[in-house]
């Protein structure tokens, strides 16, 4: 059985960075190879990881669209699953397919329940999935998956942060989401406790998990360059406290 973890959180609090380094601790510690899923339209878990993808799941839902019925050998599902592994980025370790922007006008409705097959399809074959996401949880259960083993829910330690983590929490539910853990991530923390909140948030939301990441100057600097995550030292503080999410 694979695994499928997913992150999500409020815009630019690190949700890509906790999966860039939550995959870098799945291949430290053997797991391999890694399915990266960048659920995000303004995609960057690829530099995050070094890699760059060069045909989207969006735009190959797009051509698959156009060209239905061109061509009768083959169905529209099967053209749409040659595109999005022929977009799937191929590196050390892992892979990584990125979904891109969400559809435009008109019923998507057919295309996007293809999707989720194939995505399923395509999962199935990896030991463990990541999916960094948007803010929000709309995207993921609609278009990707219904079902999740572990919810990552990311937050800065500000108390409109916290709230917008009880949002998503409470967004899950109402969407029917379904996860076997949840895990609470407070990031960049400029003290080592955690917000005094975070117990009556820890009993409402009945999590598994909840750990405090430091602001980190490393990190900082490594995005400054649009560094490689990957690349980061096997010392470095917020890498190894991700580890208690595995
Ligand atoms: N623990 C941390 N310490 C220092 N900087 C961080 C930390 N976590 C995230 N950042 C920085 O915050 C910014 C937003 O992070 P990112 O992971 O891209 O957020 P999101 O994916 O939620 O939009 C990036 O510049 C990133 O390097
Ligand atoms: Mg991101």
């Amino acid at each position: 059985m694979n695994k499928l973890i997913a992150i999500t959180g409020k815009g630019g609090v690190g949700k890509t960075t906790v999966s860039a380094l939550l995959i870098k601790n799945l291949l430290a510690s053997g797991v391999s190879p890694v399915l990266a899923i960048d659920a995000d339209p303004n995609n960057c878990l690829d530099a995050a990881l070094g890699v760059t993808v060069a045909c989207t799941v969006g735009r190959a839902r797009e051509d698959a669209r156009s060209s239905a019925g061109a061509n009768a050998n083959i169905s529209t599902r099967e053209l749409l699953r040659l595109k999005i592994e022929q977009g799937l980025v191929e590196a050390r370790g892992f892979d990584l397919i990125a979904m891109g922007r969400p559809e435009g006008e008109g019923c998507y409705c057919y295309a996007n329940n293809i999707l989720k097959d194939i995505i399923a399809e395509i999962s199935s074959c990896y030991p463990y999935v990541v999916l960094d996401n948007e803010a929000g949880l709309e995207n993921l259960s609609r278009r990707i998956v219904q079902k999740v083993d572990m919810l990552v829910l990311v937050s800065d330690s500000s108390n409109a942060g916290l709230q917008t983590l009880i949002r998503l929490f409470e967004l899950a539910a109402e969407m029917k989401m379904s996860y076997g853990k949840l895990a609470l991530v407070i990031n960049r923390q400029r003290s080592d406790t955690l917000p005094g909140r975070i117990n009556e948030i820890r009993a409402k939301t009945s999590a598994d998990i909840v750990i405090g990441l430091p602001d980190d100057e490393e990190i900082a600097a490594f995005a400054e360059k649009n560094g490689n995550f990957l690349e980061i030292s096997e010392t470095n503080a917020v890498y190894q406290k991700i580890r208690e999410i595995i």
